[in-house]
Order: C-alpha cells, then sequence, then structure tokens
C-alpha cells in the first residue's frame, strides 16, 4: 500500500497534526506501507485563479505551474492519502483548502449534474478514487468543532457521486483529536504514549484493512485531557491558567 501524507499544518514537522500522523505513519511503514509525506506549506501551490483553463482550454491542466501538478499525481498515485490539517476558523487550514482547489478541481469535467438531489461534476478519471483518511486536531473538543469540516467534506463525497454509487472521494477514516494544542507541552508527553500506541495500531490497521474503523476513530476521538486523567473543567482551568501565566511573564520579561 502506497500511503501519502499531507500535512496542511503551518508549523510543519513541530505540529500537533505531525505528532498524530507521526505515530500513525510508523505503524503504518512497519506494517509494509511506503509511506511519504509533504508539507503543504513548503510546496509552491499559488491560489486558484478561477480561469477555468484547467476544465476547458487545456482540460485537466492547470495553466499555473507550480507543485500542484506533482502534488496531484502524488494524490492519484496514492492508494490511501492522510489528508492532516488543524482546525482553523472551524475548518480546514487554507493551505490545505488550497491543495483541494489546485489538485482536485483540474480532476472534475465541468459539467453540472444531480446525484441523489445533491450537484456535483463527473470525474475526468471515473475508474479512480481518491482514498483519504481526515486526521483532524483542535484546540476546542467536541462534535461541534469538527462538524463544519466534516460537513465541507462530505459535501466534496457528494459532488463525486456516480450514480450508481460509486465514489469519486472516499473516506477510510476520520481521526478527530481535540485539546490538540496539549501536544505542544513536551513535559506532559508521557501522558500520550497510549495514544501514540493507538495510532501505531491504527496505522497497521489502515493497511491491513484498507481502513481506520469506525471503533478506532471512536477511541482516538477522546480529547486529550482524558490521557491525564481530567476532566474538561480542569482541563479548562489549566489552559486558561497556563496563558495567564505566559502573558504574565512576556508583561514581566519586557517591563
Ligand atoms: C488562526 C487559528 C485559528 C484557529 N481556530 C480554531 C478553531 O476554530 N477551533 C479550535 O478548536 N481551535 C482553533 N485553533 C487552534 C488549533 O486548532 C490548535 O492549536 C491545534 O492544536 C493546532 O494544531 P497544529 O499544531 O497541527 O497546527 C486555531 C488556531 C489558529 C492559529
Amino acid at each position: 500500500m502506497k500511503i501519502t501524507a499531507f500535512n496542511c499544518s503551518p508549523r510543519m514537522g513541530t505540529s500537533n497534526s505531525e505528532k498524530i500522523i507521526g505515530p500513525l505513519l510508523e505503524g503504518a511503514r512497519e506494517a509494509g506501507a511506503e509511506v511519504e509525506t509533504l508539507y503543504a506549506r513548503k510546496l509552491k501551490i499559488a491560489p486558484c485563479t478561477g480561469c477555468m483553463t484547467c476544465w476547458m482550454k487545456t482540460p485537466g491542466v492547470c495553466l499555473q505551474k507550480d507543485d500542484a501538478d506533482m502534488a496531484r499525481r502524488k494524490m492519484m498515485d496514492a492508494d490511501v492519502v492522510v489528508l492532516a490539517t488543524p482546525i482553523y476558523f472551524f475548518n480546514m487550514t487554507s493551505y490545505m483548502k488550497n491543495l483541494m482547489e489546485r489538485t482536485i478541481l483540474p480532476t472534475a469535467l465541468p459539467f453540472l449534474r444531480e446525484v441523489n438531489g445533491r450537484f456535483g461534476h463527473p470525474s475526468r478519471f471515473p475508474d479512480r478514487t481518491l482514498n483519504v483518511l481526515l486526521v483532524a486536531n483542535a484546540g476546542f473538543w467536541g462534535e461541534d468543532v469538527f462538524a463544519p469540516l466534516l460537513q465541507t467534506l462530505e459535501r466534496c463525497r457528494e459532488a463525486g457521486l456516480e450514480e450508481d454509487g460509486r465514489e469519486h472521494m472516499h473516506f477510510v477514516g476520520n481521526i478527530l483529536v481535540g485539546f490538540g494544542e496539549i501536544l505542544q507541552t513536551e513535559p506532559f508527553g508521557h501522558f500520550f504514549e497510549p495514544l501514540f500506541e493507538e495510532l501505531r495500531a491504527a496505522g497497521g490497521e489502515l493497511v491491513e484493512t484498507g481502513e481506520v474503523s469506525r471503533a478506532t476513530c471512536e477511541k482516538l476521538a477522546e480529547p486529550l485531557f482524558t490521557y491525564m486523567n481530567m476532566d474538561a473543567d480542569q482541563a479548562v482551568q489549566m489552559a486558561n491558567t497556563y496563558f495567564e501565566n505566559v502573558i504574565k511573564h512576556v508583561e514581566e520579561t519586557q517591563a
């Protein structure tokens, strides 16, 4: 199995996204997968200009010559694409949105098509399905925090549905981690060893079964303070005390 991961956090290698996909991809590699990680911020991908050249003048080929074409080919070649993003404004980062606009739009035909009451576009590659493992982490926690991202991606999946039910975008799992910012706090690292172990196992499961099961995703959806044996109120208090102390320290050192 070939897995290509796109880490769409601007923090790249030091991100919480990396701390989550790191063990996951390690588990997948140990189970025999060929794994590659690309950092969306490092890629030179200019925003879509909406010129529609890739739809009409040079079908399937964007006018802008940058890394988007390479990223699109890597996506098309992979058995599974991992899209990792922190939640920014209750959705994906602009890096991930930019990546999707520039890599996925050229794979669609311009024609409007309604399937199951939902508008979408037929694919330029009728036999190709993009298998996506979504990995998102957020400062907050709770289903509502991830809902707008999930809704956006679900609508994109629907936009690629064939009348016979075949999908051009298929989700092989959604790993949604709340209170993710705690992973930046190095001294707390040991609390998360069980999480990293679960992620490693999830990577193995992905290679063995082609997906990360709903049960595994649900287990991984526990907000991270639970690994510290804290409840939500204690987590809020800890986070707010931390922010107060940092701000005070900065004020004192600047005075
Ligand atoms: C510009 C910006 C917007 C953010 N918006 C949200 C948000 O809407 N909801 C939330 O729960 N966290 C939000 N966060 C917090 C990040 O999701 C959180 O810090 C995450 O752990 C960062 O992950 P990373 O290290 O992988 O980038 C935001 C952070 C930034 C910098």
